[in-house]
């Protein structure tokens, strides 16, 4: 921790999206002042007005902030961190503050103007998803930490507070590390929405097979979560079944994009999953 910042700093959130909405809300039930909230277009200052009311924090133009907080946390898109820490990096108050982003793919170099102004800076990513509508519990979760010592001793004090764990990434790692991010939710959509396009070839509705989806789809986590990937994995692959996988790359011709995604995601299955008559099911993914 900086000498003079105290054991809970009040913390300014510039920009109120996905993750600032949620991290805002978390951090106040920690315990924690959001002092400022900083949007950009009318629109977003409209959509924080509420919040700001429930957390008694001044809602500010990113024109006009005031930025009076020990701890100013930026949740802005991760093409615009470099921008707007450059932007706020015009004002002479950084001395004795700190600063983080929450970028899991971007270090805290991103932060480099701020940094040269006298601020303490870290990257400090959290490994969950966050969208409209939706705040999910911090407990349990991990952040991926990097940046000056004393602004991830900071961090980790914060994570503690949130109900949340720490890990210390290398700055070398964190573009690796954020795919296999991707993978763990964004990417679990794309293979849910591909799978509805494939239900729809065999005449389901969308919403009837959403529906139909989610006891298999829920089940298949409790099973890996219990059992891990290879106890969790049934099927043609598992059997060897290999003139199933045939059958259903010739349905699949029609959907050249899901096709795609299945022989790639059987090829990695080839690879890292038990499977029987490997040879026969490599051929016919080849076909
Ligand atoms: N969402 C997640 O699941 C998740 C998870 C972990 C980490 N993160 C990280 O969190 C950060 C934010 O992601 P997000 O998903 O929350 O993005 P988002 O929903 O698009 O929100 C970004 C917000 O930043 C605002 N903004 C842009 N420029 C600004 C400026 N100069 N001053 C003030 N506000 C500004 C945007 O407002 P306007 O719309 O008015 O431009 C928008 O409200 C990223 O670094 C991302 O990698 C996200």
């Amino acid at each position: 921790m900086l000498p003079s910042m105290p054991a809970k700093p009040a913390i300014a959130i510039v920009g109120l999206g996905r993750l600032g909405t949620a991290l805002a809300l978390q951090l106040a039930r920690a315990g924690y002042c959001i002092s400022e909230i900083v949007s950009r277009t009318p629109e977003s200052q409209r959509q924080a007005r509420a919040l700001t009311r429930t957390l008694k924090a001044r809602s500010s133009h990113h024109q006009n902030v005031i930025l009076d907080a020990g701890l100013v946390w930026l949740c802005v898109p991760d093409r615009r961190i470099a921008v707007v820490a450059a932007d706020l990096a015009e004002l002479n108050i950084w001395k004795g503050k700190t600063v983080f982003h929450s970028s899991g793919a971007l270090d805290s170099d991103a932060l480099a103007s701020l940094r040269t102004r006298g601020a303490k800076v870290a990257s400090v990513h959290p490994m969950m998803t966050f969208v409209r509508g939706a705040v999910p519990t911090m407990k349990g979760i991990t952040f991926a930490l990097e940046g000056d010592a004393a602004a991830v001793r900071l961090a980790r004090r914060i994570v503690r507070d949130l109900g949340a764990r720490t890990f210390i990434i290398p700055k070398q790692n964190k573009a690796a590390y954020h795919a296999w991010g991707a993978f763990t939710s964004p990417l679990l959509v794309a293979a849910l929405v591909t799978a509805e396009q494939v239900a729809r070839a065999a005449g389901l509705k969308t919403a009837e097979a959403r529906r139909m989806m989610l006891p298999i789809v829920c089940q298949t986590f409790v099973n890996y979560a219990a059992l891990g990937p290879a106890g969790a994995f049934s099927g043609p692959l598992v059997r060897g079944d290999s003139e199933i996988v045939s059958k259903h790359l010739r349905a699949l011709k029609k959907i050249p994009d899901a096709r795609a995604v299945y022989v790639a995601l059987a090829r990695s299955a080839l690879r890292h999953l038990p499977v029987e008559n490997r040879r026969q099911l490599e051929r016919a993914l080849k076909a």
